[in-house]
């Protein structure tokens, strides 16, 4: 429930007099009403105590599609969940099946802009009083066809587009959900197994890899400088998304060759963090069906 102070507000009932309390649908139609209307009478409203102890938070990085999607999808049909999924640019249309007293919010966010995080985090404070961050998965990423190719043909543009993207971009993610993040709180880095130092190369994907070693580096230290958090690289196996596709297709290899359905892979994920603790699983990379990873 939301409690909102303001001299006018045309929804209640004059026996509510200046305090109200509003469900979450209403609180939302009532604030999107508003964002459309009078800017004068926002400004008019005050809103207090917005956040019940009693849901989980989850806040996933890149939902417009594939995994992050998935994961959306996932945790808004659990109950009493509050799951913020970040956009870049214009977020699309999704039907979703909500769990009882959950709710889905939708932020725009570039995690290559310096200041995009943080201002979705401030935009998640003042609008809709986003007070803790239970789960933080930090998912967005980029794999391009011109990333793949052998070291000494390597665009140096498009080296510096994956590491804005897959490692700054995760840096900046973490920075601005710090101050939301309780003790026991979750911050997961997305990583690959394209991020595994030790193996042989099967594939042209160097430009991609070295990101995602920089994911799992940047989680191993978060993880020691973090006692109080739970904090590690998950895998999410080889997953049928544009991604997933666009190696297949490198490797001369049709669709059906990728072996993982987002929602298995989004499934196992949600199965990983859920079992995580701090002593159990923080500071190491886990595969999405529960089997430690390699670095
Ligand atoms: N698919 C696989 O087989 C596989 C394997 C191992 C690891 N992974 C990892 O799993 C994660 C999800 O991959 P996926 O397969 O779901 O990829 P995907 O289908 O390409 O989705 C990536 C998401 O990240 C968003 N994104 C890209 N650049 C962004 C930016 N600058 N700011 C904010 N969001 C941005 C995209 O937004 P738009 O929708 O607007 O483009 C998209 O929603 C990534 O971390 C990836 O590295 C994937």
């Amino acid at each position: 429930m939301y409690a909102v102070v303001a001299d006018e507000i045309p929804y209640l009932t004059p026996s509510f007099g200046l305090l109200s309390l509003l469900s979450d649908a209403s609180f939302y139609k009532f604030i999107s009403d508003q964002a459309s209307g009078d800017q004068q009478s926002i400004q008019s409203v005050i809103m207090v105590s917005v956040l019940p102890e009693d849901k989980t938070v989850v806040i996933i990085s890149g939902t417009n599609k594939g995994i992050g999607l998935g994961l959306l999808h996932k945790y808004a049909a659990l109950p009493d969940h509050i799951v913020i999924g970040t956009v870049l640019g214009q977020a699309d249309e999704i039907e979703c099946i909500i769990g009882t007293g959950s709710s889905i919010i939708r932020v725009e966010m570039d995690v290559t802009d310096v200041e995009g995080p943080k201002r979705a985090i401030k935009e998640l404070q003042s609008r809709y009083g986003i007070t803790k961050l239970d789960i933080a998965i930090s998912n967005a990423a980029i794999l391009t066809s011109q990333a793949m190719a052998r070291i000494e043909d390597i665009d140096p543009q498009a080296f510096e587009d994956h590491w804005r993207v897959n490692v700054k971009g995760n840096l900046l993610f973490f920075q601005a959900c710090r101050p939301l993040l309780r003790a026991g709180s979750k911050f997961v880095f997305i990583s690959s197994g394209a991020g595994v130092l030790d193996r042989v190369p099967d594939r042209q994907n160097v430009c991609y890899g070295i990101t995602k070693i920089g994911a799992t580096y940047l989680a191993r230290y978060a993880h020691f400088e973090h006692p109080e958090l739970i904090i590690f690289p998950l895998w999410p196996g080889w997953v049928r998304t544009d991604m997933g596709k666009l190696t297949a297709k490198h490797l001369g290899l049709d669709d059906g060759t990728v072996t993982v359905s987002v929602d298995e892979s989004a499934a196992g994920l949600q199965n990983v963090i859920n079992n995580a603790t701090r002593e159990t699983h923080s500071g190491y990379v886990w595969n999405y069906d529960g089997t430690p990873g390699k670095w």
